[in-house]
């Protein structure tokens, strides 16, 4: 088959490594693809908004399957795009992404169905918004409606921030005008987090291994909040009867609930958990696997993913065969100077032949004139090590990540050791 995948960060880097193992794969590329996803697929200079050029692409090089792993895309309906013109798509169409797209509609949709989450009001006007808010206590949570690069929410600890917040959504925009049309307030809550993965066809639910993201830049998990600093799996403190919570009050009835209101879920169904004292609660669904997620995970699947993707195509999930390795895996990630705020692009990055042990997934990286591999985005590598269990997995990942420098480079010292306190 001729598989071509939709995307450019660590996430992808980390698809097109598990689909590159596919012996049923004769040709693999990658739109736009990075410095890393060129040495295994061929990386083609389209974007991922760029619908026309992607299907024409798909057609002239008789794809067989077009691998869309983005949020943007999936929300912009480039699934029913290539379904339109007779290309065969994986993920979901827009109908059933708008579960990330619009957090009022997930609210919503919770709501209609009593799944489990935090409580709430949305607005879609600034003033009668404003009065809630000012109803309220500090903490309290602020969302923007839309896709906002994963920085449109705001855990407010003062009503000023809450109101600062608020306000930079609805009047000043920073997310823009569509994103910013609306707002959900929501009940702040306490608790660890577990990032839950399902592959979803319609009402088959099969569950991924869970893992846990960092996604405040420093240790302790201090200073504003980035796209995700790091990734541990197993979660060998989290007992497996919560995962089974999660999955008969949330994942289930959230794919059930999908189905019964004519947007049946098909592809990587994201459930991001925190888990309360009163209970697993919702915090939000993504419509597409989790980056940094996706780089523990993946490396732990034993199943060839070409399998599972087709699988859900074919309305087979429940018969497919999905095994896991019992291997731990830690990911941290090296981010840019000044990430999650301004960073400088194109530092040269040297030790990546250096590595021993760890799988090293490119998130913002490219090739320069030269051929140097260079610094492209804020995060830029996203650093796996596997072993026996998380304090080897751990080690591994670090000694690695120390291997490598570009000028600036830091990282969170402390991913994965809430599961060891
Ligand atoms: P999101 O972009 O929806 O994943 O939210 C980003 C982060 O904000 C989450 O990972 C949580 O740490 C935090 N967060 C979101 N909603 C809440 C909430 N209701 N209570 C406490 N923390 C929250
Ligand atoms: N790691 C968070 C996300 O992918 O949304």
């Amino acid at each position: 088959m001729r598989v071509l995948v939709i995307g450019r960060g660590g996430r992808e880097h980390a698809i097109v490594w598990a689909l590159s193992k596919s012996p049923k794969i004769s040709k693999l590329f990658c739109a736009p693809g990075n410095g890393g996803i060129a040495g295994l697929a061929e990386c083609v200079p389209i974007t991922e908004l760029q619908f026309d050029e992607i299907s024409t692409f798909a057609k002239e090089q008789a794809i067989d399957l077009v691998m869309v792993a983005p949020d943007d895309p999936l929300a912009a309906g480039l699934v029913d795009h290539l379904e339109s013109k007779g290309i065969e798509a994986f993920g979901p169409r827009a109908n059933a992404a708008i579960i990330e797209g619009s957090k009022v509609f997930m609210k919503q949709l919770l709501k209609k169905y009593s799944i489990p989450t935090a409580a709430y009001e949305s607005f879609d006007a600034y003033e009668p918004a404003l009065a809630y808010l000012r109803s309220q206590t500090a903490p309290i949570v602020i969302k923007a409606d839309g896709l906002a690069a994963g920085k449109g929410v705001t855990v407010a600890q003062t009503m000023e921030e809450a109101e600062a917040a608020l306000k930079d959504i609805m009047v000043g925009q920073v997310f823009g005008a569509s994103a910013g049309a609306s707002v959900v307030i929501e009940e702040f809550l306490t608790g660890q987090e577990m990032s839950l993965l399902a592959f979803v066809d319609g009402s088959t639910v099969r569950l991924m291994v869970p893992s846990q993201d960092h996604k405040p830049v420093f240790d302790n998990d201090k200073g504003p909040n980035t796209g995700g600093m790091g990734t541990y799996s197993p979660l060998p403190h989290i007992p497996e009867s919560i995962v089974q919570e999660a999955l008969v009050n949330i994942v289930q009835p959230t794919a059930d609930a999908m189905v019964a209101e004519g947007r049946p879920f098909k592809g990587v169904l994201y459930a991001g958990l925190i888990l309360t004292p009163n209970g697993v609660k919702t915090i939000e669904f993504n419509a597409r696997f989790g980056d940094p997620e996706t780089q523990v995970i993946l490396p732990r699947l034993k199943t060839d993913l070409l399998d599972i993707f087709l699988a859900i195509n074919n309305g087979t999930l429940a018969e497919q065969p999905i095994e896991w390795s019992e291997q731990a895996a830690v990911c941290v990630i090296v981010a840019s100077p000044g990430y999650p705020g301004p960073y400088p692009k194109g530092l040269p990055i040297s030790g990546l032949d250096q590595v021993q042990d760890a799988l090293v997934f490119h998130a913002g990286t490219a090739v320069d004139e030269n051929g140097q591999i260079v610094t492209n985005g804020g995060r830029v590598l996203g650093i796996t090590g596997l072993g026996k269990d998380i304090v080897e997995a751990r080690q591994k990942a670090y000694a690695d990540a120390d291997r490598i420098h570009f000028e600036g480079k830091h990282y969170r010292t402390d991913i994965a050791m809430k599961a060891l306190r």
